[in-house]
This record gives C-alpha cells, structure tokens and sequence, in this order.
C-alpha cells in the first residue's frame, strides 16, 4: 500500500510525493523526467502532424515495440513459482555425504531456495494448455556453492538418446512449414523410423501425455547424472519428483472440455493454489547405481529412453520442495529465466549419457541468443552468492561482478596486483578414465520395446482404451506405409497392443477418415470417436 496514494497527504504542491522519494507515484520516462501528459502526442495543432522531437512519445513507443524477446524454440508456453527446497540429509538410511559431497543435501532442514518453471514443449507462448505434450519441470536452487538446474519433464523418459536427432525430433512435431498445422502424419513419419521412441510415445498418447495440471504431476531430470562424494568416487544418479498433491492427467476427451472454456488451466490453478496458500509440495527421490556399463542389465543405464527398475534401484528420498511465492512480474522471472544441464554444483557431475552432453551445449547457447550474452546478470539467473568473473562488457552488461576487495584495473588472471584468484579445492576430484575409438554408433543394448511393452500391460483399462483411440485417432489420416510400419513398432512392443492399433485404423479407413490435425484432436476426426463409442 504506497503512501503516495493520495498526494495531498505529503504536503507536495503538485499533489505527490517528493520525486524520488520513498512512495513516489509520478509517472515518468526512462530518463527520469516527470510526464506531465500521457495522452496526446505533441503535434502542430490539436490535429497535428506530430514532432519528431516528441521524445517522451518516441522512447515510449519504441521500447513497445521491443517488449518481446525470442520465444524459448521449446517449452515456449510456461508458469513459474519460487519456493524452497528442504534437505533430509539422508539417502535411504544413510548419510547422503556417502555419494555426494554437495552442500545442499547435506544438513537435515537445510533450505535452499528454488524457483520452478513448468511448461508444455511444442506451441507457442500461448497455446492450450490442455495439448498432448511432455511437461517441462525445471528447477534452479540458488545454493551456497552456485546455483544448480535440474530441467526434467514429467514423464521419466524421452523419445531419444542421441541429442544428433532433437532438431529433426522436433520440426516433425512443429507445425507444417507450408501449413504451419501440427501434423500426426509427419510425426510418425519420423518416429516410424525411431524405434527407440516407443516407449515415450506409449506414454505421451496415453492420458500421461495430458497431465491434469502442474501440481499433480511428476518430474524427472530423466538423464542420468552423476554424484561425487568427498573422496571423489562418483555413482550414477537418476532424479525423480513426487508430488503430494498426488497425479491427475485427462483424457483427450476431458482435456478438449477444458479447453473450450479456459486454455490457460494449468497456470491458473498453479497461480490460485499459491495465492490461496495451498503450497504444493513435491518429494525428491533418487536412484543410484554404480558408476560402470553393467552389462548384466538388459538396457544401458545412460540410456534415456529407460526407466531404471524400481525393485533393483529402489526410489529414495533426499529432500522435498515446497512452491510459496508467485513471481511478481512473468516477463522478468518466468520469460527471462535461463535453466541449464550443465549448471551443476561441486559433488554434482555429468555422467557420459551423450543426450545430456548434447544439451548441456544447447541450453547456453540459446540463452546467449534468446535473453543475451549477459542473461545471467538477470536477478532471476544471477547466482544469490558472490559471483566474480573477469568476463567483461557486451550487450546489457550493467555491472562488474569484482568484490570491494579486488583491483578494479585487474580484469585478468593471474596478477600480483590484486586480481581475482582461484578456489581452493573443496575434495578429490572425480576423474573417470576414458578410452575408446572416436565413431559415429549408436549403443550396443537399445532394447527398444521390451519397456514400451510393460508399460502398455501396466497401464488401467481406461488409460489403454485412450491410448489406442489417441494413436488411431492420429495415424488415421496418415500415409498407409506410416501406419503399417507403426503397428509393426506396436506389435514388437505387445502383441495385443500391435492388434488394437491395427484394428482401429481399419474401422476408421471403413469409415473413409482424412482429416488430419493436431495430434490426438477428437475434433478432426469426428469419425473415429463415433466409431470407437459405438463400437
Ligand atoms: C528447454 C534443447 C532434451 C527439458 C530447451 C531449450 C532448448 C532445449 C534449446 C530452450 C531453452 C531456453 O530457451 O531457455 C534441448 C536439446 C535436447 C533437449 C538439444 C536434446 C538433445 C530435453 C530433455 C528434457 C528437456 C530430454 C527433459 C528431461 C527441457 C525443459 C525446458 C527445455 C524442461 C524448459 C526450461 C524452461 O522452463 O526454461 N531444451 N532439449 N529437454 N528443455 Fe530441452
């Protein structure tokens, strides 16, 4: 409640309070100067023409003009929220610091606080929220050793393990170029011929590819990382997040209600909860194994495209997270937010998974690009711990990160004349060793349907009648040659799976369905529903 809302209490003649002074209202431009009228454009006249020395008009215009940034390429439509995250100072029975030496975990009841950005992966800004899409799940704790991203989504796998694929992966779920309409036809075209991908797209089309809201959902960081304990041993490290509020998701039918009336649920209901107090909460688990290739699993452990089974590396809680704070302004915080793979802190570490190291590049380069070189001078990204580097200026550099203590004419390293120096080491460090011929392979254990499989035969009833009507539904108006080989991946995956595909497509070609669209849309494809209700 600012005090200058009724001028004439401060005793100010103009009615305000002192300019620049605590409370002060008056409107202003960038420069500083009071705007005495925020409605006409100065002109010749009251009918003009305008001025081109209309200052106040042209630097208010001119930054309009500029108000948006590059959208995100993906998960361009996102809502954010800050919280804290609470260490249990323990993995399972033990003490954490056994595998990693991390300082955030380390303390029961330490906090650490967080700012979450949830998102959906394909559309725009300001697409439904209702759409069938993976949902992001990134977190940046802001920890006393620098700030640490853990960018996941809520399903637990992905559709491939080597990041060569992303920008084909996407542009086949980006609209057309020509039509600039989502396409199921041009989806399957690529997955038709990415077996890996099945055990992802089993999910995505069943009701875990509409998640009822962002509370109720699940988070991953999906690939597989690393902890370093004190003596610098590493162990291979999976994260899982739970939420309390328990899971939801919708089936298309559900969602498509939703989305008649309200394309922006998710947000909203994330918003509400905050402001109403209802803090949502999610536990975070980890699974560990060692750190070597375990050639007696049947899938290779930093392979994205698995799940690590829960009876062999059983799911243990670390710590938990509580959401308690709206962002005030959604340009500053949840916009210009910047996450990363490759922001980890000591006793955090990559581990070879060739996705993660094809994204730990991305992430910081589109930043550079999207927000600007200088993104992590940005309250939301800058570390809340003493930063000092000797980079120096480019586009919206607006400070220099040196402490009182160093020689400001010092901007390199090493000196003798007060510059910045290094660390001291905080343990041993991890150093795997390496060997192997450079080559362009895929890995040798892809077993691409054995999980896909389970997955379908683990599924309810209702969730594998909508997974089948969504995959129809969608590959209906597809290429006969696409449609074939998918029940083909289908049938490898499950034989009654393969069947109920195959099935449905020949009462929906019966019934003479083209239309094709967004993927999954009932809409497009009236059809099909009628057929599968009556049928
Ligand atoms: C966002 C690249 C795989 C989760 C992004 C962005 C890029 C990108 C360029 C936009 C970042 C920004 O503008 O700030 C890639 C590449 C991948 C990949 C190259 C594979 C090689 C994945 C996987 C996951 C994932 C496997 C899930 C585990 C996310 C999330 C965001 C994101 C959650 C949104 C972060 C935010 O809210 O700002 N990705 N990605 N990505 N990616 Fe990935």
């Amino acid at each position: 409640n600012k005090k200058a809302g009724n001028g004439k209490a401060n005793g100010q003649p103009n009615g305000h309070a002192q300019q620049g002074g605590e409370g002060d209202q008056t409107l202003t431009t960038r420069q500083g100067h009071p705007i005495t009228n925020n409605q006409s454009m100065r002109t010749v006249g009251n009918r003009g023409p305008a001025t081109l020395e209309n200052y106040q008009f042209i630097e208010k215009i001119t930054h309009f003009d500029r108000e948006r940034i590059p959208e995100r390429v993906v998960h361009a439509r996102g809502a954010g929220a800050h919280g804290y995250f609470e260490a249990y100072g323990m993995v399972g029975d033990e003490p954490i610091a056994k595998y990693t030496r991390a300082r955030l975990f380390q303390e029961k009841g330490k906090r650490t606080p967080v700012f979450v950005r949830f998102s959906s992966v394909i559309h725009g800004g300001h697409s439904p929220e209702t759409l069938r899409d993976p949902r992001g799940f990134a977190v940046k704790f802001y920890t006393e050793e620098g700030n640490w991203d853990l960018v996941g989504n809520n399903l637990k796998v992905f559709f491939i393990r080597d990041a060569m694929k992303f920008p084909d992966l996407v542009h086949a779920f980006k609209p057309d170029p020509v039509t600039n309409i989502q396409d199921g036809q041009r989806i399957f075209d690529f997955i038709s011929h990415t077996p890996e991908a099945m055990h992802m797209i089993t999910f995505l089309f069943s009701p875990w590819g509409i998640p009822a809201n962002y509370r109720q959902m699940q988070g991953s960081g999906v690939n597989t990382y690393k902890w370093v304990n004190a003596d610098g041993q590493g162990v291979l490290v999976k994260y899982h997040w739970e939420p309390k509020q328990g899971i939801k998701n919708l089936t298309q039918i559900e969602a498509e209600q939703i989305q008649g009336k309200n394309f922006n649920h998710a947000t909203q209901d994330l918003y509400e909860a905050i402001e109403r107090g209802d803090y949502p909460e999610w536990e975070l688990l980890v699974q560990i194994m060692s750190d070597e290739e375990h050639p007696e699993l049947d899938f290779d452990p930093l392979d994205d495209t698995k799940l690590w089974p829960e009876d062999q590396f059983p799911w243990m809680p670390v710590g938990r997270m509580v959401l308690d704070r709206n962002p005030v302004n959604y340009f500053a915080e949840v916009e210009q937010v910047a996450f990363g793979t490759g922001v980890l802190v000591d006793g955090l570490d990559f581990s070879n998974d060739k996705m993660l190291q094809g994204r730990t590049l991305s992430y910081s380069d589109t930043q550079r690009y999207r927000v600007g070189p200088n993104y992590l001078q940005l309250p939301i990204n800058r570390p809340k711990t003493h930063v000092a580097t000797n980079q120096r200026d480019g586009q919206m550099a607006y400070y220099v990160d040196a402490g009182p203590a160093q020689n400001p004419h010092v901007n390199y390293e090493p000196s003798m004349l007060g510059g910045l120096q290094e660390a001291p080491r905080s343990g041993a460090d991890h150093t795997p060793y390496v060997q192997g011929h450079v080559v362009r392979q895929k890995i040798d254990r892809t077993n691409d349907f054995k999980q896909a499989g389970e997955r379908y035969r683990m599924f309810e009833d209702w969730e594998r009648d909508d997974l089948i009507f969504n995959l129809v539904n969608t590959l209906a108006p597809a290429d006969r040659r696409i449609q074939d080989r998918m029940v083909e991946l289908f049938t490898q995956c499950d034989e009654d799976y393969g069947r109920r595909v195959r099935e449905g497509l020949e009462q929906a070609r019966a019934n003479n369905q083209q239309t094709s669209g967004p993927i999954g849309a009932t809409s497009a494809n009236e059809g099909v529903k009628e057929a599968e209700e009556t049928g």
